[in-house]
This record gives C-alpha cells, structure tokens and sequence, in this order.
C-alpha cells in the first residue's frame, strides 16, 4: 500500500487528478479498448473532479474514450433528484467533460428488479475487462462506497442497508433531515473494488482520521472495509494532514520518506 499526504483537502484533489489522467494517457485509451475507471461521490473526490475538468478543458487529458462505472446510488430517488448519486455526477463531473453518455455507468436505484440491476452491473464491468483504476472515498466508519462495518470482503454488487451513522452523516446533503436520507442503497462490492487492477481511496479530514488509522496501522478487519486495501497488490490512499492525525508520529514520517522519490503526477502539466 502507498500513502501520500498533502497537506489539503485541494492539494489531494489536484494530486488525484493528476494521477487519474497520467493513467488514461499510459493506457492510450481508444474506441476498442477504452480505459475503465470505477469512480466515488461525496465531497472527498470534488477536488479531483474539479481538476479533472480544468485538464480536460486545458486539452490535457480527453474522456471520449474512457468508461466509467460509479460505486454506488439509492434506492428509490429519481435520477433527477439534487441528492441522488446520477444528479451529484452530472452536476460536478460528466456535464463539464467530453465523456460519452453511454460510456458513464451509474447503477439504477429505481429498477424494478434491483437484485437484477446489480447483476447486470457486474456483468457490464466484466464485459469491458474489469476495472483498471477504481477512486473512491471513505465513511468516518472505514467504508468504502456502501459497504458498511461487517460486510463481506469478497462481496459483490447488491443491495445494503444503510446504518443509522451513515445516514445521520449523509443528512446533511438532505438538509440535515435524517428522515430524507433513503434507508437503501445498490453498491459496488468490496470484492468488486479488490478486482480493480489500482484502487487509490481519497481521505481528508479530521472526521476520517480514525478510519485512516485503522486502515493502514491495524489488521485486516471486516468492521473496518477499507483496511481489505491492506491486500490489494496496488492500493494508494491519497490523504490530508488533518486525516493522518490519528496516525503515529512514526507511520506518517515512514510513507513520507518512502514517497520521497516517487512519480510526481505535476509532470502531467509538462509536455
Ligand atoms: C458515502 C458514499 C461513499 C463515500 C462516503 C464519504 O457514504 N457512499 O462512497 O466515500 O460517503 O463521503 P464524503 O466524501 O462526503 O465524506
């Protein structure tokens, strides 16, 4: 696992962004054989998305040729409603880039037959050859897109039950209305995102310290998602100073100085 700190919120987002499009143009994405990129809601990836935008717009980096699944929506909002998962990607990504409509997969939390929604999803993923970079966010309690504490981490996409906390942080997207917050939701597997062939998780804030802290210092837990990461042959956590706060004095200056000589995404603005 590689963990890369920023000292903020913007500075991981503008890293991630950077990673993602020097991974799209190694690929050499085209037509036949576009790269897929497994992509997160929530104000952790905002910063990416926005840097994202400027370097599509800048002609850095072009998306006519990359599929995109996201991880997870609820169930029963209208696709069009302010605070489901379809609106939030529109709105703050795919509506500012040259993606292809048909290329941005978005699970549908009003399909009939939802078991069947998520199989297909799966299917889908695999048809395209499976996932090569999958970003993501984490839940103050370690999960990673819906899969809450205690789920499989060989799980696939289904149908969860939100937990109480969850919802209680997600209210205030519904105006602090716990009530307004849908008691379910589809969501990519742990299993789904371990398939990926690079995982990098965006962690920022005070809030998430202690899920970051049993990610990368304990074991491998299932009430603890996102420390699964810990077995995964390319996971990258991108974290801010105030998210390594729990971490000890030790761990944080060990990822430090073993990133000391790596990849500087910036090379992307050159050239
Ligand atoms: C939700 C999403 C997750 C996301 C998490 C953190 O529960 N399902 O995919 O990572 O919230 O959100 P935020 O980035 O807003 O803190």
């Amino acid at each position: 696992m590689r963990v890369v700190f920023q000292e903020t919120p913007e500075q991981v987002g503008v890293w991630a962004a950077r990673t993602v499009a020097r991974r799209i143009l190694d690929y050499k994405p085209t037509a036949r054989k576009p790269f897929v990129l497994g992509l997160p809601t929530g104000s952790s990836p905002l910063g990416m998305y926005k840097e994202l935008i400027r370097l599509n717009k800048r002609g850095k980096i072009s998306f006519a040729n990359v599929v995109t699944f996201n991880m997870d929506e609820y169930v029963g909002l209208d696709p069009d409603h302010p605070q489901s998962y379809h609106r939030f990607m529109w709105d703050h990504f795919f509506g500012h880039i040259d993606i292809k409509k048909k290329n941005a997969n978005i699970l549908d939390g009003l399909a009939s037959d939802l078991g069947k929604e998520c199989l297909s999803y799966e299917k889908r993923i695999e048809s395209y050859g499976g996932i090569s970079l999958f970003v993501g966010g984490i839940g103050e309690d370690g999960h990673l897109a819906f899969n809450e504490p205690g789920s499989s981490l060989q799980s696939r996409t289904r149908i969860k039950t939100l937990t109480d906390d969850t919802r209680k942080v997600n209210a205030r997207f519904f105006g602090g209305n716990f009530e307004k917050v849908p008691k379910l939701a589809l969501t990519v597997g742990v299993g789904t995102i371990m398939a990926a062939d690079e995982v990098m998780i965006l962690v920022t804030g005070f809030n998430k310290a202690r899920a970051l802290q049993k990610t990368v210092e304990e074991g491998v837990n299932h009430m603890w998602t996102a420390s699964v990461l810990q077995l995964h042959r390319h996971a990258l956590i991108v974290a801010d100073t105030a998210a390594a706060n729990e971490l000890k004095v030790g761990t944080y200056h060990y990822f430090r100085s073993v990133e000391a000589g790596h990849f500087d995404p910036d090379s992307i603005l050159k050239g």
